[in-house]
């Protein structure tokens, strides 16, 4: 991954020994399982930065690295502690007693661990460390994994190989691969993890598998990593015997109440529960007519002695559902102010479900009384799986600086939430997410979980110089090809606000041309609507009004074609062909113009990636060209299945100077 901590040149080498000859903790302070965690990974970098293991001391020497606390800070260094916060961290050149060193500073060892790390970080990506001054301290508290990991090993829409849990061997087996887990998640400050699939089943809240999700927990809480688990709605009638799962029923109060104390018992620092329930055929309390206020409360009822939380998805949508992207809002805006304070709601960061582009989640900022998660999906489920070079960096940028406009413009969805799950994309696979270029998507997320204010661009370049090379040339290449990526992708897809194309069921590929599925919001041509009088899902007024559900100033300018952006058009408006652009073309040029510019970004990415022969790895550089010719080849297939599809039901004319598919 990114803590490769390869040996540096010579001269740099030394120059960062010079700033890193000791470690320097308080007396007695090495006991703490944190801040040894902080120390394993501040030798093992810089001894494999320098060739030199650097010794953990207790009096500062000229270059050593000082990891202080308020209580063990030396007289004399006056630090900004307040600002910190409790997991935020300080590093700094100083000069005390006469000696130049550099201070590691947090309020607690999870702070000084966090900025290890990023000591290591900069190390590791060439900045200057003769003048660092460094500070940074998380605005949401919670940065999560989610795992969408079944106790069989499967994954759902995991493109990575099997679950890296292997529930068989644990409890008594403690693979070194979960440590390594824990470290990656450590070095970009994700504070938990939930093991299991939102799909649950009811035997992960069982003796055994708390056993083993224990051992887990174990292994993590040195790198101040929590463990979560889904909960299954439904649990009370499986695994109690009871007749119903009716959240106001005692009985059922009393069966959770009991689970709880259970696995405090054996995880007491277990994080709570994530829950989908009547979403997609799960158990919920709908089933017996109560809210999801209701079910969500009475599991933060049991939750709230041992400080733990539920986090309650939003991703629900009905069968006859005239608009299926205004479902969430619907059922959950209404309950604003009835969640109880240790309830998360965690919405998908747009309506549909993690496309290529949507806008972002009408239910961010929405819901001023409830405390609320955005939810990404780092997994490539609708992105091409891991075999397509998509760098989510500026997805995520994107709909952290969506301006909800709530209550007042400025008020981005970043500013809204107070957590940030991540579907993960990791895997039994050995470069743990299936291509070597998705671990830089478990990099952004975390890096931007953790500063949500971080810039894509910025995240992308030091991930390149830590996971491939610092040669400034190359990394330059790389990071521009990473940022170009995620725009490929919607224009080789859904360009233009078009979304939901994919093949039934896998979701690999295209199939545009689908309406007989069971379910009519399933079908991709429900969505795009294409037709001979034009294409697009009509939500405005004139169509299904869901555009109303976005703040006043927002749904009024996605309201009109003229005031809409053009990348989300076809999302809230249904357009004749002949639509005039901004470009000068007809809505049917553009959209050739769009699929052609896709698969012409592909042909450039290639390209470009081509003349890094000999500056990356053989081994590396020859797996992610065999990736890139897939994409190419499935990039087309995107375009010509797509337009020969609306070309078809359109019925025009191919624009002059295009190829028709062959
Ligand atoms: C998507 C995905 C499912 C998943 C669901 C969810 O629909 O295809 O596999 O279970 O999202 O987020 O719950």
């Amino acid at each position: 991954l990114w803590l490769r901590y390869r040996p540096l040149p010579p001269q740099a080498a030394a120059a960062l020994a010079a700033q890193a000859r000791s470690l320097v903790i308080a007396p007695g302070a090495a006991t703490s399982p944190v801040l040894s965690a902080a120390l394993g990974d501040l030798q093992r970098g810089i001894q494999g930065l320098t060739g030199r293991l650097p010794a953990v001391a207790t009096v500062p020497q000229p270059g050593a690295l000082l990891l202080v606390t308020p209580a063990t800070a030396p007289a004399g260094l006056t630090l900004p502690w307040q600002a910190l916060g409790g997991e935020g961290y300080l590093l700094r050149r100083v000069r005390l007693q006469g000696r130049e060193v550099t201070v590691i500073a947090a309020n607690a060892d999870r702070g000084l661990l966090y900025g290890s790390f990023a000591w290591l970080r900069a190390a590791q990506t060439g900045a200057d460390l003769a003048r660092l001054d460094e500070f940074s301290a998380p605005r949401l508290p919670l940065r999560l994994l989610n795992h969408w990991d079944n106790l069989d090993r499967s994954v759902e829409r995991g493109y990575a190989g099997s679950s890296i849990w292997d529930w068989w061997k644990l409890p008594d087996l403690r693979d070194a691969r979960y440590v390594d887990y824990a470290r990656a998640n450590a070095s970009l400050g994700i504070n938990g993890t939930v093991l299991n699939n939102v799909n649950a089943k009811a035997e992960s809240l069982t003796a055994p598998y708390l056993a083993k999700a224990a051992a887990l927990a174990q292994v993590f809480r040195p790198y101040g990593l929590r463990v979560y688990l889904s909960a299954r709605f439904s649990a009370p009638v499986e695994l109690g015997g009871l007749q119903t799962a009716d959240p106001l029923d005692p009985a059922v109060r009393a069966w959770w109440r009991a689970k709880a104390d259970e696995i405090y018992r054996a995880i007491p620092d277990f994080g709570g529960f994530l829950v989908k329930a009547n979403s997609e055929g799960q158990p919920g309390p709908q089933d017996y007519g109560r809210s999801h206020a209701d079910g969500a409360n009475m599991l933060a009822e049991v939750l709230a002695p041992h400080g733990g939380i539920v986090m309650w998805r939003a991703f629900v949508y009905a069968p006859d559902a005239r608009d299926r992207a205004a479902q969430g809002f619907a059922e959950f805006q209404p309950l604003d102010g009835q969640f109880a304070a240790n309830v998360i709601v965690q919405v998908k960061n747009g309506p549909i479900d993690f496309q290529p582009r949507e806008p972002f989640h009408p239910l961010f900022g929405a819901m001023p009384r409830t405390a609320t998660a955005l939810e990404v999906q780092i997994t490539k489920e609708y992105l091409g799986f891991s075999t397509h070079l998509v760098y989510l960096g500026p997805l995520f940028e994107e709909v952290l600086r969506a301006d909800t406009h709530r209550p007042a413009p400025g008020a981005t969805v970043a500013r809204q939430i107070t957590a940030m799950a991540g579907v993960a994309n990791i895997g039994t696979d050995r470069n743990w997410c299936g291509s070597h270029f998705d671990c830089a998507n478990w990099y952004a997320f975390g890096r931007l979980a953790w500063d949500t204010d971080l810039a894509a661009a910025r995240v992308a370049r030091e991930w390149v110089q830590q996971t491939f090379t610092r040669d400034r040339r190359a990394v330059d290449t790389v990071t521009a090809l990473m940022l170009d990526s995620r725009e490929a992708v919607v224009d080789y897809m859904t360009p233009l606000g078009l979304h939901h194309l994919m093949g039934t069921g896998h979701h690999h590929g295209p199939a545009p041309w689908v309406s007989d599925l069971e379910r009519a919001d399933w079908n991709p041509t429900y969505f795009h609507r294409a037709g001979p009088d034009g294409i697009g899902f009509d939500r405005s007024p004139r169509g299904s009004g869901s555009v109303a559900q976005y703040a006043p100033a927002l749904a009024a300018r996605w309201s009109e074609p003229a005031t809409t952006p053009e990348a989300l058009l076809l999302w809230f408006h249904h357009l004749p062909w002949d639509h005039r652009m901004a470009s000068g073309r007809t809505l049917w040029q553009e959209l050739v113009a769009h699929y052609d510019r896709g698969v012409a970004r592909v042909e450039a990415m290639r390209e470009q990636w081509a003349g890094l022969r000999g500056v990356v790895d053989a081994r590396r550089h020859a797996e992610v060209t065999a990736y890139l010719a897939v994409q190419a080849r499935e990039a087309r297939w995107w375009r010509d299945a797509c337009l020969a599809y609306f070309q078809a039901v359109s019925g025009l004319p191919w624009p002059a100077g295009t190829q028709p598919p062959a």
